[in-house]
């Protein structure tokens, strides 16, 4: 499959590199794309590439969403169209470093998954990757076995598809419901950003656990 990541960064960039390992052909934008030449040398020749935001939303069928928060609006305006119908991965998270500490840019009375379905309203957006770091996205590997990556979005068969490319990256996924579940995982989010400012390092992940009657 053709998998659009909107997103340059350390998340685009890893995510990119899991689904060229999961036999993707992968396109990340940025508003500079040769900013990812020694990225894209790094993969198997003929998998990936980079481009604009515009030509990244027009490759993927599946894309992904993982631009800074505060760009966010800008690009999903710029390139909407070429996202209708098409399966949206949002990996965003809406923090404010303004402070002293990091916070929720638009409180908890809406979330960054909410925004992103009503910037791009014909698109199926699921909430997923982003209560976990970067570096544990592909194949977590954990003392405790597969950790949870709950997911939300408004379409049925959209969380169907991603489930299938987290189960193969190697998580349980756990469907929260719709993408107002976003107010949840967001929060989540700061919850894994707390522990990392506490302990200073990224290696922990959420896990479900349930006692069998
Ligand atoms: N870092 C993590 O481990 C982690 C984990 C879970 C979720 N997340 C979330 O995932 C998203 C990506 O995070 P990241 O750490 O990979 O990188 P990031 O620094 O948050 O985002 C980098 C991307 O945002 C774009 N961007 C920044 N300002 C912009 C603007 N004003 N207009 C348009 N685009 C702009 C950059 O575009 P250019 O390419 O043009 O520079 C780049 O592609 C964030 O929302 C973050 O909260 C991060």
């Amino acid at each position: 499959m053709k998998i659009g990541v909107l997103g340059s960064g350390p998340v685009g960039q890893q995510l990119g590199e899991a689904f060229v390992k999961s036999n993707h052909e992968v396109m990340i934008g940025s508003r500079d794309p040769s900013k990812l030449n020694s990225w894209v040398t790094k993969q198997p020749a003929g998998k990936a590439s980079s481009g604009t935001f515009a030509d990244t939303a027009a490759f993927g069928q599946i894309v992904l969403v993982a631009t800074l928060w505060q760009g966010t609006k800008a690009v999903l305006e710029a390139v909407g169209r070429n996202l209708d119908g098409k399966v949206i991965i949002d990996v965003t998270n809406p923090l404010d470093f303004s402070g002293n500490k990091p916070r929720l840019a638009l409180g908890y009375g809406d979330s960054g998954g909410e925004t992103v379905q009503r910037l791009i309203p014909n698109a199926r957006v699921v909430k997923a990757f982003n209560i976990v770091g970067n570096a544990h996205m592909y194949k977590p590997d954990f003392d405790g076995g597969p950790p949870t990556m709950f997911i939300c979005g408004n379409d049925e068969e959209a969380k169907r598809e991603v489930t299938k490319i987290l189960d193969n990256f190697g998580w349980e996924t756990i469907d929260i419901g719709g993408i107002d579940g976003s107010r949840l995982l967001e929060p989540l989010a700061m919850l894994w950003v707390a522990y990392y400012l506490k302990v200073g390092t990224g290696d922990h992940a959420f896990k479900l656990l349930r006692r069998s009657a």
